[in-house]
């Protein structure tokens, strides 16, 4: 493909795929970086189950062979692996860039542990807006003015989440994420919102584009 920071990709998720044990319960996230997870983490044969956070990763992982089921009656996971639009030094991380961020979040938090995978052009010095949101079709107009009072409401053009939800991304300083992330969960009808919390995370892996990756702790 053409995207720059593909090489990148690659290295952070060829470098996860490693990290997978045999077996195990594991949540597939959402995007590019995890386009290149699924043919590494296919490739090592580890017999795994996997659950999906879109349906395009539950189509490609499918494809290459891995076991998809869904995520209903499974109680825990041992391991997610997903991408990340940005991430702080103190560990919050930005997504939803893919609108995936509330299937995302419920895996990464249901997961003993949670691995995320980025280029270094993701490592940023402080977050930066746009914070994607999925906001509740019932009483879109009226959840959409409430979040309104935080900042400017952008509705991704087409964009539902799989379960329903608007996809929406809001214009606001993110200088106090736990502040931020109080507040939009305070209001009826934010079914989700892409700021994850530091204790989320268990490892980092930065892929670098020569091949190498560096894994945080
Ligand atoms: C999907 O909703 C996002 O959270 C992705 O994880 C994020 O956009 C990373 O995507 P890339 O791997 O394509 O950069």
């Amino acid at each position: 493909s053409s995207d720059p920071e593909g090489p990148a990709k690659r290295a952070a998720a060829e470098t996860a795929a490693a990290l997978v044990p045999k077996g195990c319960l594991l949540g597939l996230g959402t995007g590019s970086t995890v386009g290149f997870f699924l043919p590494a983490l296919a490739r090592r044969q580890l017999d795994c189950t996997c659950v999906a956070t879109s349906p395009a990763t539950a189509e490609a992982a499918t494809a290459l062979g891995l076991r998809v089921v869904p995520f209903d009656d499974i109680d825990h996971l041992d391991l997610a692996v997903d991408g990340a639009d940005q991430v702080a030094p103190d560990g919050w991380l930005v997504k939803g860039g893919g609108g995936a961020h509330t299937r995302e979040k419920i895996v990464a938090a249901a997961a003993e542990r949670f691995v995320v995978m980025v280029s270094p052009d993701k490592l940023v010095a402080a977050l930066h807006p746009p914070l994607p949101l999925e906001l509740s079709a019932f009483g879109f107009a009226a959840v959409r003015r409430a979040v309104g009072r935080l900042g400017r409401v952008e509705r991704r053009a087409g964009a539902l989440s799989p379960q329903g939800g608007v996809i929406c991304d809001l214009h606001v300083e993110l200088s106090d994420p736990a502040g931020l992330a109080a507040a939009l969960e305070a209001i009826p009808g934010v079914v989700e919102h892409g700021l994850f919390p530091p204790g989320l995370t268990s490892t980092l892996v930065v892929g670098q584009p020569d091949g190498t990756a560096q894994v945080v702790p």
